[in-house]
């Protein structure tokens, strides 16, 4: 099977939310593949972030791929506001869901992309039996709840045994990583087997601005082998 190609999903939890618009926008002019929205809700997580109508309120701005990531205990309630703000991708955690073949289901149901989260504590066959639900897997490389953490390299193992189990089914599923994700480490998780990258801090906080650190982070992929 070829690689499938390397995108870079900035997280807006980064930026200036004073200037959240300007910020999508200009994300998306310095090379974004796609646009990382994290969905707090203060209960599954210790912080409270961004509700439906904010995203809706910057869909106008842009044609970029919107991801939604819900860190909350209710997804089946809010997935469908987040579908209807123009997410085009939903995607939900494992732990959060009794019954995640159906929340998967619900989300594919209102016309979005599924899919599934896995914090750092739960194991890669959590989603043995989804995989062909989902467009995506995302593996948290932190404890989720705040950006600017350490990555956690220990994850790297069970990335290559997702990738593998994706590759073994012949599944059209992206691998996605979450968390710490910068030049110093999107290596290790590209020769693990991810894909797609979450970078906040790395992105948005970059002293050289949004480009040179796009360009820098697909460098330090390519380099990896990506
Ligand atoms: C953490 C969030 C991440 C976070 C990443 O709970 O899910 O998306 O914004 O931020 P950085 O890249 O700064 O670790
Ligand atoms: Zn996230």
């Amino acid at each position: 099977m070829s690689k499938p190609p390397i995108q870079i999903s900035p997280s807006v939890l980064a930026s200036d939310f004073s200037r959240l618009g300007d910020e999508v926008e200009a994300v998306v002019e310095a090379g974004a593949d796609r646009i990382h929205w994290d969905v707090m809700d203060g209960v599954f997580v210790p912080n409270l972030t961004i509700g439906p109508d904010v995203i809706a309120a910057c869909r106008n701005r842009t044609d970029a791929f919107f991801e939604a990531h819900l860190m909350v205990v209710n997804p089946d309630q809010l997935a469908h506001r987040y579908v209807e703000a123009g997410c085009d991708l939903v995607m939900v955690h494992a732990e959060a869901c009794d019954h995640l073949h159906r929340s998967l289901d619900n989300i594919r149901e209102h016309g979005a992309e599924a899919g599934v989260v896995l914090n750092p504590h739960t194991p890669a066959e959590a989603v043995a039996h989804v995989l062909d639900l989902v467009d995506m897997v995302l593996v948290m490389t932190v404890n989720p709840g705040f950006g600017g953490q350490k990555y956690l390299p220990t994850m790297e193992p069970k990335i290559a045994k997702l990738r593998q189990m994706i590759e073994l089914g012949g599944y059209d599923v992206d691998l996605e990583v979450d968390g710490g994700i910068g030049p110093s480490t999107i290596g290790g998780a590209v020769a693990a087997g991810a894909n797609v990258f979450v970078a906040g801090n790395a992105v948005f906080r970059h002293p050289d601005g949004l480009a040179p650190a796009i360009t820098g982070l697909r460098e330090a992929a390519a380099a990896a082998g990506a």
